[in-house]
Protein backbone atom coordinates (compact mmCIF):
# COMPACT_ATOMS: atom_id res chain seq x y z
CA UNK A 1 0.00 0.00 0.00
CA UNK A 2 1.35 3.29 -0.85
CA UNK A 3 2.58 6.24 1.55
CA UNK A 4 0.98 9.60 1.24
CA UNK A 5 2.74 12.75 3.31
CA UNK A 6 0.11 15.80 2.94
CA UNK A 7 -0.28 18.84 4.77
CA UNK A 8 -2.61 17.84 7.75
CA UNK A 9 -6.41 19.34 7.22
CA UNK A 10 -9.30 19.66 10.14
CA UNK A 11 -11.06 16.23 9.08
CA UNK A 12 -7.75 14.82 9.89
CA UNK A 13 -8.00 15.95 13.76
CA UNK A 14 -10.17 12.83 14.88
CA UNK A 15 -7.12 10.52 14.25
CA UNK A 16 -4.63 12.89 14.95
CA UNK A 17 -6.09 13.72 18.48
CA UNK A 18 -6.38 9.91 18.71
CA UNK A 19 -2.84 9.00 17.80
CA UNK A 20 -2.03 11.48 20.29
CA UNK A 21 -3.80 10.68 23.34
CA UNK A 22 -2.24 7.21 22.59
CA UNK A 23 1.20 8.38 22.88
CA UNK A 24 1.33 10.89 25.25
CA UNK A 25 1.18 10.94 28.88
CA UNK A 26 0.57 14.58 28.67
CA UNK A 27 -1.71 15.20 25.60
CA UNK A 28 -2.14 18.15 23.53
CA UNK A 29 -5.59 19.73 23.69
CA UNK A 30 -7.01 19.67 20.35
CA UNK A 31 -6.95 23.38 19.88
CA UNK A 32 -3.65 23.64 19.44
CA UNK A 33 -3.75 21.07 16.06
CA UNK A 34 -5.87 23.44 15.01
CA UNK A 35 -3.59 26.56 15.53
CA UNK A 36 -0.56 24.02 14.34
CA UNK A 37 -2.33 24.05 10.84
CA UNK A 38 -1.77 27.42 10.09
CA UNK A 39 2.40 26.46 10.07
CA UNK A 40 4.15 23.44 9.18
CA UNK A 41 1.82 20.31 10.02
CA UNK A 42 1.31 16.93 8.28
CA UNK A 43 0.35 13.42 8.14
CA UNK A 44 1.67 10.26 6.62
CA UNK A 45 -1.54 8.44 5.75
CA UNK A 46 -0.69 4.24 4.99
CA UNK A 47 -3.87 2.55 3.42
CA UNK A 48 -6.54 5.71 4.35
CA UNK A 49 -5.37 5.37 8.03
CA UNK A 50 -3.19 7.99 9.87
CA UNK A 51 -0.13 6.31 10.26
CA UNK A 52 1.74 9.25 12.09
CA UNK A 53 1.80 13.33 12.02
CA UNK A 54 4.58 16.12 12.47
CA UNK A 55 4.16 19.27 13.43
CA UNK A 56 6.39 22.12 12.94
CA UNK A 57 7.37 26.15 13.08
CA UNK A 58 9.39 27.38 9.96
CA UNK A 59 11.10 30.95 10.68
CA UNK A 60 13.72 31.75 7.95
CA UNK A 61 15.80 29.06 7.60
CA UNK A 62 15.30 27.40 10.77
CA UNK A 63 12.53 24.48 11.39
CA UNK A 64 11.62 24.02 14.86
CA UNK A 65 9.46 20.49 15.40
CA UNK A 66 6.84 20.77 17.67
CA UNK A 67 5.38 17.64 17.84
CA UNK A 68 5.85 14.27 16.30
CA UNK A 69 4.41 10.66 16.62
CA UNK A 70 3.60 7.69 14.77
CA UNK A 71 0.55 5.81 15.83
CA UNK A 72 1.45 2.61 18.14
CA UNK A 73 0.68 -0.34 15.27
CA UNK A 74 2.26 1.37 12.93
CA UNK A 75 5.87 1.77 15.39
CA UNK A 76 9.11 0.11 14.39
CA UNK A 77 8.21 0.35 10.61
CA UNK A 78 10.26 3.08 9.26
CA UNK A 79 7.28 5.36 9.60
CA UNK A 80 9.23 7.93 11.88
CA UNK A 81 12.29 8.17 9.48
CA UNK A 82 9.77 8.50 6.75
CA UNK A 83 8.28 11.34 7.54
CA UNK A 84 11.09 13.21 8.76
CA UNK A 85 12.56 12.41 5.39
CA UNK A 86 9.61 13.91 3.64
CA UNK A 87 10.30 16.83 6.40
CA UNK A 88 13.86 17.23 5.13
CA UNK A 89 12.60 17.25 2.01
CA UNK A 90 9.85 19.84 1.60
CA UNK A 91 12.28 22.15 3.87
CA UNK A 92 15.38 21.54 1.53
CA UNK A 93 12.94 23.28 -1.26
CA UNK A 94 12.72 26.43 0.97
CA UNK A 95 16.48 26.41 2.17
CA UNK A 96 15.57 25.48 5.19
CA UNK A 97 18.84 23.84 7.00
CA UNK A 98 18.54 23.82 10.85
CA UNK A 99 16.29 22.32 12.69
CA UNK A 100 15.58 21.92 16.63
CA UNK A 101 13.43 19.89 18.93
CA UNK A 102 13.08 18.70 22.26
CA UNK A 103 12.30 15.56 24.29
CA UNK A 104 11.99 14.00 27.35
CA UNK A 105 15.12 12.78 28.85
CA UNK A 106 13.42 9.14 29.57
CA UNK A 107 12.02 8.79 25.71
CA UNK A 108 14.67 6.13 23.95
CA UNK A 109 12.30 5.82 21.19
CA UNK A 110 12.46 9.43 20.04
CA UNK A 111 16.14 9.95 21.29
CA UNK A 112 17.26 7.41 19.22
CA UNK A 113 15.18 8.01 16.09
CA UNK A 114 16.61 11.38 16.55
CA UNK A 115 20.49 10.39 17.09
CA UNK A 116 20.38 8.03 13.91
CA UNK A 117 18.89 11.14 11.61
CA UNK A 118 22.07 13.33 13.08
CA UNK A 119 20.67 15.46 15.74
CA UNK A 120 22.82 16.15 18.80
CA UNK A 121 22.21 17.55 22.11
CA UNK A 122 22.57 21.75 22.42
CA UNK A 123 21.05 21.77 25.86
CA UNK A 124 18.76 20.81 28.84
CA UNK A 125 15.94 22.38 30.41
CA UNK A 126 15.46 21.41 34.04
CA UNK A 127 11.97 20.10 34.38
CA UNK A 128 10.46 21.33 31.70
CA UNK A 129 7.89 18.75 31.64
CA UNK A 130 4.78 17.77 33.53
CA UNK A 131 2.52 14.78 33.90
CA UNK A 132 5.38 13.63 35.19
CA UNK A 133 8.20 16.11 35.89
CA UNK A 134 11.03 15.65 33.72
CA UNK A 135 14.18 17.41 31.93
CA UNK A 136 13.99 18.24 27.91
CA UNK A 137 16.96 17.24 25.90
CA UNK A 138 17.45 20.24 23.14
CA UNK A 139 18.43 19.07 19.94
CA UNK A 140 19.45 20.48 17.17
CA UNK A 141 20.66 19.07 13.12
CA UNK A 142 22.13 21.13 10.44
CA UNK A 143 21.44 19.06 7.25
CA UNK A 144 23.67 21.27 5.53
CA UNK A 145 26.32 19.02 6.12
CA UNK A 146 25.45 16.23 4.09
CA UNK A 147 21.93 17.14 2.74
CA UNK A 148 21.82 13.74 0.83
CA UNK A 149 22.02 11.71 3.41
CA UNK A 150 18.92 13.47 5.26
CA UNK A 151 16.94 13.43 2.17
CA UNK A 152 17.64 9.50 1.99
CA UNK A 153 16.83 8.89 5.56
CA UNK A 154 13.86 6.82 4.61
CA UNK A 155 16.16 4.53 2.52
CA UNK A 156 18.60 3.43 5.55
CA UNK A 157 15.76 2.75 7.65
CA UNK A 158 14.89 -0.06 5.52
CA UNK A 159 11.00 1.20 5.07
CA UNK A 160 9.46 -1.09 2.97
CA UNK A 161 7.17 1.02 1.28
CA UNK A 162 7.68 4.74 -0.35
CA UNK A 163 5.14 7.80 -1.78
C1 LIG B 1 9.60 8.25 18.36
C2 LIG B 1 8.70 7.64 17.29
C3 LIG B 1 8.07 8.77 16.47
C4 LIG B 1 9.53 6.73 16.37
O1 LIG B 1 8.71 6.30 15.30
P1 LIG B 1 8.91 4.89 14.59
O2 LIG B 1 8.13 4.90 13.34
O3 LIG B 1 8.63 3.78 15.53
O4 LIG B 1 10.47 4.93 14.30
P2 LIG B 1 11.25 4.13 13.15
O5 LIG B 1 10.62 2.78 12.97
O6 LIG B 1 11.37 5.01 11.96
O7 LIG B 1 12.67 3.91 13.84
C5 LIG B 1 13.79 4.63 13.43
C6 LIG B 1 14.86 4.52 14.49
O8 LIG B 1 14.40 5.10 15.70
C7 LIG B 1 14.90 4.33 16.82
N1 LIG B 1 13.77 3.74 17.53
C8 LIG B 1 12.46 3.85 17.19
N2 LIG B 1 11.71 3.22 18.12
C9 LIG B 1 12.55 2.71 19.04
C10 LIG B 1 12.36 1.97 20.23
N3 LIG B 1 11.14 1.62 20.67
N4 LIG B 1 13.44 1.63 20.97
C11 LIG B 1 14.69 1.97 20.55
N5 LIG B 1 14.94 2.67 19.41
C12 LIG B 1 13.86 3.03 18.67
C13 LIG B 1 15.81 3.29 16.25
O9 LIG B 1 17.11 3.85 16.15
C14 LIG B 1 15.23 3.10 14.85
O10 LIG B 1 16.17 2.62 13.95
P3 LIG B 1 16.38 1.02 13.78
O11 LIG B 1 15.04 0.49 13.40
O12 LIG B 1 17.40 0.92 12.70
O13 LIG B 1 16.83 0.51 15.13
C15 LIG B 1 7.59 6.75 17.92
O14 LIG B 1 8.19 5.85 18.82
C16 LIG B 1 6.52 7.54 18.65
O15 LIG B 1 5.57 8.01 18.05
N6 LIG B 1 6.66 7.64 19.98
C17 LIG B 1 5.63 8.31 20.79
C18 LIG B 1 5.57 9.79 20.53
C19 LIG B 1 6.91 10.45 20.79
O16 LIG B 1 7.61 10.11 21.73
N7 LIG B 1 7.23 11.44 19.97
C20 LIG B 1 8.47 12.19 20.09
C21 LIG B 1 8.28 13.33 21.01
S1 LIG B 1 9.76 14.29 21.18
Amino acid sequence: MPLCFRKMESTDLEEVYSIESEVFPDPWLREFFVSEMEHDAYVLVKSELIAGFLCAWQVLDECTITNVAVKPSYQRQGLGEVIFAELFKLMLQRDVHYYYLEVRASNQAALRLYIKLGFSQIGLRKSYYSNPVEDAIVMALDTSLNVEQHADAAEISGADERL
